[in-house]
């Protein structure tokens, strides 16, 4: 039987070491890092992650700053409150929650934060820093499976990645990251031609589709580390929902070397990394040595 990666358990280990970061932050530096979150309307599934990560922000010992603005707010508006927040020097990190109404244009918005409180790593700048070796601050829930990845694997180098998804979220970034450890990498999306095949060459398998239990364990190369990113609520048994991935977890976990759960995987790490990526931009941005990984 494959063993299960417990990115739970990983994710509170990381969360412990962001706080012990900040508190050597605050004793040698006098310094708190602090992030900011934006929420525009009401959409059920944002309000949940939002309160989450002020809550985890918190118990960190990091400042956190929650806006909630209307779902009317115009572009110019959220603009503004962008503007604020870049010119604040409490403020080391600015999130602003994903999807955004459809009166504004979420490119214009992401690329108005200052690219060095950008913790999500969306800023046409951090792609570019990513895609170049660059530093910069990296998208929070693939650097979370890079972080798996390597905690159970060790040195990637020479691996042949597969990496089922391509949105600037998850997929682009992934293989980013997974070329820079130097894997062979192969971005496949919905148009590729025999996937299964092309999924069977994987020494590792980053699953980022969205479309629930869409890879079986006929797709696996056995032995291969399979990293699951999706997170899809299904109508369960008795009227009931529960929470399943983009591969079938029981027919891969028979046939792979390791594999992430769903839920209880990647999804614990992307809050953690958020976390880091804050106390790396509030260090960068005080010149001190970011000395983390
Ligand atoms: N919505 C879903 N995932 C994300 C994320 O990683 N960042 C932001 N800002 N919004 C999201």
């Amino acid at each position: 039987m494959a063993k299960r990666i417990d990115g739970k358990a990983f994710a509170e280990g990381l969360r412990e070491r962001v706080g012990e970061a900040v508190s050597s932050l605050q004793r040698d530096h006098g310094l708190t890092p602090g992030l900011a979150v934006v929420l525009v309307g009401e959409d059920p599934a944002s309000q949940v992650y939002v309160r989450n990560k002020g809550k985890q922000t918190l118990e960190a010992g990091m400042k956190s700053f929650e806006h909630k603005l209307p779902n009317t707010t115009s572009e110019t508006e959220l603009l503004g409150l962008v503007n604020q927040l870049n010119a604040d020097p409490d403020v080391h990190g600015i999130l602003v929650q994903l999807p955004l109404p459809d009166q504004i244009d979420s490119h214009a918005v992401i690329n108005a934060i200052n690219p060095d409180k950008d913790v999500d790593g969306f800023h046409l700048i951090n792609v570019g820093r990513l895609s170049t070796g660059a530093s910069g601050l990296v998208p929070c829930t693939p650097l979370g499976c890079l972080m798996l990845l390597k905690a159970k694997l060790g040195d990637l180098s020479g691996k042949n990645a597969v990496v089922v998804g391509r949105s600037n979220i998850v997929g682009k970034p992934m293989a980013a990251l997974l070329l820079a450890e130097s894997c062979t990498v192969t971005i496949a999306h919905s148009r590729t031609q025999d996937l299964a095949e092309v999924c069977r060459e994987a020494d590792i398998l980053v699953a980022a589709v969205g479309r629930p239990e869409m890879i079986p364990g006929g797709w696996v190369k056995p032995g291969a580390t399979v990293i699951d990113v999706g997170i899809n609520r299904i109508e369960g048994e008795e009227g009931k929902t529960r929470l399943v991935g983009d591969v079938d977890y029981a027919s891969c976990e028979a046939v792979a070397g390791a594999i992430t759960p769903v839920p209880g995987g990647v999804g614990p790490m992307t809050i953690a990394c958020l976390l880091r990526n804050t106390v790396q931009a509030a260090c960068a941005s005080n010149g001190i040595t970011f000395d983390f990984d």
